[in-house]
């Protein structure tokens, strides 16, 4: 069930594009953005509003890495450890973001369910090593002073947003 916000967006999508198949990807990112990840459940209700079929659906769901079936934190941070990245320590930069939010080293998400890590390959903007994007926003030259302001920030951004949310 999408809140009622996120339905008009779609609706607005759909009405816009003679062809529905136009729509999937803009679709299937309003619901993600809503719910975090994408369930069978999802997939199949995006299918049905475009008149796609679910195997269609999953298809699309599964190429394109930017979409989860999986639950992750508020901050998806993933960080890139391809070859040009790996020549400028992204390999120990991810091991110590690992370690510095108590996840195991192969990443993972936190138990506040506040950042998801995980290592992803090239994201092209390789001259800018090491690179990671957070919830898709690029964060470039990685050191360990920036890992510690960009965590810092993240939480006080969710801080916010709960206070927010408490007043409102
Ligand atoms: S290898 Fe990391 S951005 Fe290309």
């Amino acid at each position: 069930m999408l809140s009622e916000v996120a339905q008009q967006e779609l609706n607005q999508i759909v009405s816009k594009y003679p062809d529905r198949r136009s729509t999937v990807l803009p679709a299937l990112h309003i619901v993600q953005r809503e719910k975090n990840y994408l369930t069978d459940e999802d997939i199949r209700m995006v299918a049905e509003a475009l008149d796609l079929s679910v195997t269609e659906t999953q298809a699309i769901v599964g190429f394109y890495s930017l979409f989860r079936q999986q639950p992750t934190g508020r901050y998806l941070i993933q960080v890139c450890t391809d070859l040009p990245c790996a020549l400028r320590g992204a390999g120990e930069f991810y091991q110590r973001l690992c370690q510095r939010l108590g996840l195991p080293p192969q990443g993972g998400t936190t138990p506040d369910g506040l950042f998801t890590v995980e290592e992803v390959v090239c994201l092209a903007a390789c001259d800018k090593a090491p690179v990671a994007q957070i919830n898709l926003e690029y964060t470039e030259q990685l050191t360990d002073e920036t890992r510690d302001a960009i965590i810092a920030e993240l939480r006080q951004q969710s801080a916010k947003a709960a206070e927010d949310g408490a007043q409102a």
